[in-house]
């Protein structure tokens, strides 16, 4: 029998954990949905690599979850958002939401002094997409941009409350901190895993925009317009797909979403999509 629409699930992609964050904030906002993540952690990190190989990773990682007949993918990757996202809408006859605009758009409503700052993979702050989309919104909206790099390793690692990360935390946001900034853009989805140190050493003139919440906000409306929304009453099911299990996956993750997900993790090859 056909599934209905409704009941399909939702797919959610990342390279890594990062996209957990968007989960996370998935299942409080809609917890009767079905969720499909795939986390790309043999090819981790997306963002040292070049335009051409975001792409390729972007259109598997998308015909993967196509492949698992969910009802829309969610882009929980600021990298893939601001590097593949028309090749993906060209591609694939289905609904996608991506991080980079929700990101944006609140960030554009928040800033009083209008200067934002932004945080990001080195292929996100290279593709200006976060410039370009805030001044679209405001032109007189100042935008100061750092490549971060070391943060998705230490995310990956699970080093969250860690000396050397604060430490290189410190380093990096001192850099936009100096430039006057009142609202700093987490343009990674692995970045809220320091949220707290982020906030911390930003200072309480900062406004740090984490966009999961927004995000979710927007899967919610968008399925809602679309008639799409899951009306069964009971909770949704969530399943984990990976391209490698490294050892530290299951720990993160059951940390960080307060749940047991023994058993709902599989193993798959990526390439093949
Ligand atoms: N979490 C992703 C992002 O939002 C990817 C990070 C990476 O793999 O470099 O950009």
């Amino acid at each position: 029998m056909k599934r209905k629409i409704q009941n399909k699930p939702i797919g959610i992609f990342d390279s890594g954990v990062g996209g957990l964050t968007v989960l996370k904030e998935v299942l409080k906002q809609l917890p009767n949905e079905n969720i499909i993540y795939f986390g790309d952690t043999a090819r981790v990190p997306y963002g040292s690599k070049s335009v051409e190989t975001i792409k390729k990773f972007a259109m598997q990682d998308s015909s993967f979850l196509k492949s698992m007949d969910v009802k829309m993918i969610v882009v929980a990757c600021n990298t893939v958002s601001s590097n593949a996202m028309n090749l993906l809408r060209e591609n694939f006859d289905i609904p996608f939401v991506d991080v980079l605009l929700p990101n944006a758009m609140y960030a554009s409503q928040v800033t009083r002094k209008k200067r934002i700052g932004v945080i990001g993979t080195p292929a996100t702050i290279e593709s200006g997409a976060y410039s370009k989309i805030i001044k679209k919104f405001n032109k007189s909206h100042k935008v100061f941009s750092l490549a971060t790099p070391l943060l998705v390793p230490l995310a990956e690692e699970g080093l969250v409350e860690n000396k050397a990360t604060e430490i290189i935390l410190r380093d990096y946001l001192k850099k936009l901190i100096k430039k006057d900034i009142d609202t700093l853009i987490l343009g990674c989805t692995h970045y809220p895993l320091f949220e707290r140190k982020i906030r911390e050493i930003s200072g309480d003139n900062v406004q740090v925009v984490n966009s999961a919440r927004q995000t979710a906000r927007t899967v919610k409306s968008m399925l809602e317009d679309l008639g799409m929304l899951n009306s069964d009453n009971k909770k949704g099911d969530i399943r984990f797909f990976l391209s490698d299990i490294p050892r530290n996956f299951r720990k993160i993750a059951q940390r960080f979403l307060k749940q047991n997900i023994a058993g709902k993790v599989s193993k798959i090859d990526i390439e093949n999509y």
